[in-house]
């Protein structure tokens, strides 16, 4: 049994220890806003924050993850970074299908946490690991710029 803080509410999971975060949030506990892609840490879809860091939650076994704190797609609008970037997000219509988006959006509020005004390089880098299939990356680029002007 592990306990879990996920977006701010303790959270018991029966699972095995090396059980990926991924399958706990989705097919544990339903939370299927964080997506899985491809299931080996390479195109960002599951990104969920541990302790506001992004992180690849189809490589993040249950057992590594201690008293940090889970932050998913679905508790991330609670943050002032995610609440912009979800505002920036709507206003500009960065999705295309959406599939990637709520790793998009995990990669960008972590970003702006750190770096409230980021430029491109900053941007580019944050975002690189976050793979889009609808290529919707010069709409991401602006979403963030767009989020980070937003008071
Ligand atoms: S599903 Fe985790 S990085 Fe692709
Ligand atoms: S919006 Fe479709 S994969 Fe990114």
């Amino acid at each position: 049994m592990f306990k879990l803080s996920i977006n701010g509410t303790q959270h018991d999971v029966d699972v095995e220890e090396d059980t990926p975060v991924l399958w706990v949030l989705r097919d544990v506990l339903g939370m299927t806003g964080t997506k899985f892609g491809c299931g080996i840490a390479q195109c960002g879809a599951c990104t969920v924050h541990l302790d506001g860091t992004p992180v690849r939650s189809c490589q993040l076994a249950v057992g590594d993850v201690g008293d940090m704190a889970i932050t998913t797609i679905e508790g991330i609008g609670a943050t002032p970074a995610g609440a912009k970037v979800q505002k920036a997000w709507m206003e500009l219509q960065v999705a295309q299908c959406g599939y990637c988006q709520s790793g998009q959006v995990m990669a960008a509020a972590a970003l702006l946490a750190q770096t409230p005004t980021p430029s491109d390089a900053d941007i580019d880098a944050a975002l690189a690991g976050n793979i889009c299939r609808c290529g919707t990356y010069v709409r991401i680029r602006e979403g963030v710029k767009h989020a980070a002007a937003l008071t």
